[in-house]
């Protein structure tokens, strides 16, 4: 049988569209599949020498720079065209990656192409955080090079208003999939059956996929010092110096993104791991900041277990659902670390390695997301200082290993 399919991404910039694109391909190409992206954003910049990043290039209204991008999206069908004639009797999957959004543009594809062996995917995320977070780093991208940060942010949204105005979503089309990419979940799905690869291509999108991620706990800190319970201190001097050695290990590794918490032991050694990188990025989210331990916060374990025995015992006897007074319990961060995660997943996009600098309880909260715990287990996950948890998913493999600086 003649396997092929084309693949049609759908969606407003800064959706997840291109980052899907590549967690396909780079799927679809690990079972075999002869697989390739066309890109209209990068033929675009590619073939014009012109900066054609400006918001009125994408004005629907401006017919001469409508028609040039309608001649890159042709361009592209035609080549995604050729590389499935090419590759004739091979299953081959050809992805499209453009924004697509508009009735007109989806009925000339069909047209070119055909309808039979066509799948759209509509990538939605309404979460305006993320979204704007997502603005905030496309807007560092060498197309923007020649614009502040606001001007870029500001150039960016102003395109994503053009395109909604002729955003239509996928409704009578003969195959698609809507997915929220976000939550890695389908939203709406009606597919022909047997479509090629249409199942795999499924199981991809629920499946998060990281190549590597090194979850690391902050080095030690003054309330450490003291065995001190949450709080805000910084690192002492030996946090410091081991910050700087592990800068040095992960010196060899490119870490284009590091994620912390909002507190202050986690952003300093970020800032020190940085030091050691080129083009690093620190992004803090307090979804990461460690339990709140309410009315116990800054004591010591040992104050705690003389003054307040009745939570020292209570907390002992079911870790998991204890909730301090006034603070939380594992049970309640629940929420909380499971948004930062998809945080980071979405920001990441298709980068090789992400480093996520936490805390003890967060940290186990974590690794739980990924690999399965009973819930009574989590609280008493080992999570050392000296070592990190290196995470590689996939939809065919769950890598989890426990690792110790060599220093
Ligand atoms: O002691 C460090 C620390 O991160 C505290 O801030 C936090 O309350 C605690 O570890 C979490 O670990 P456990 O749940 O085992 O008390």
């Amino acid at each position: 049988m003649d396997n092929f399919l084309y693949v049609i991404m759908v969606g407003l910039p800064a959706r997840g569209k291109s980052t899907l694109a590549w967690k396909l391909y780079e799927s679809l190409k690990r079972d075999g599949v002869k697989v390739k992206i066309f890109n209209n954003g990068y033929l675009r910049r590619k073939l014009n020498k012109e900066n054609t990043s400006y918001p009125e290039f994408f004005n629907p209204a401006n017919k001469q720079s409508a028609a040039l991008r309608e001649r890159y999206a042709l361009l592209n069908l035609q080549r995604a065209k050729k590389f499935i004639q090419q590759h004739f009797m091979k299953n081959r999957v050809a992805i499209l990656d453009a924004t697509n959004v508009s009735l007109e543009r989806r009925k000339r594809i069909m047209s070119f192409l055909g309808y039979e062996n066509l799948l759209f995917i509509e990538c939605i995320n309404n979460d305006q955080e993320i979204i704007e977070e997502n603005i905030r780093l496309k807007a560092r991208i060498p197309e923007f090079s020649h614009l502040s940060q606001e001007q870029s942010i500001y150039s960016l949204k102003k395109r994503i208003n053009y395109y909604e105005t002729i955003y239509t979503p996928l409704e009578n089309e003969r195959n698609f999939i809507k997915v929220d990419t976000f939550n890695y979940k389908i939203l709406n799905y009606k597919v022909d059956n047997g479509l090629p690869f249409s199942e795999r291509i499924r199981d991809f999108l629920v499946t998060p996929f990281i190549n590597n991620l090194y979850l690391l706990r902050h080095t030690q800190s003054f309330f450490n010092l003291e065995d001190r319970l949450g709080g805000d201190a910084q690192l002492t001097s030996k946090g410091i110096q081991d910050a700087h050695r592990i800068a040095q290990y992960f010196a060899k590794k490119r870490l284009p993104l590091i994620f912390t918490s909002t507190l202050k032991r986690t952003v300093q050694m970020a800032k020190i791991i940085q030091q050691y990188q080129n083009n690093c990025s620190i992004i803090s989210f307090d979804d990461f900041n460690e339990i709140n331990a309410g009315i116990v916060e800054g004591m010591s374990y040992e104050e705690i277990s003389k003054k307040m025995p009745e939570i020292d015992q209570a907390r002992k006897h079911n870790k998991y659902y204890y909730v301090y007074p006034n603070g939380e319990g594992y049970v309640s961060m629940e929420n909380r670390i499971e948004r930062g995660i998809k945080k980071v997943i979405y920001l990441s996009k298709h980068i090789d390695n992400i480093l996520i600098i936490g805390h003890r309880a967060v940290n186990r909260m974590i690794l739980s997301y990924f690999v399965y715990k009973r819930q009574e287990d989590i609280p008493y996950i080992y999570i050392p200082i000296d070592g990190y948890y290196h995470i590689k998913i996939n939809q065919n493999k769950k890598l989890f290993e426990l690792k110790k600086f060599k220093f």
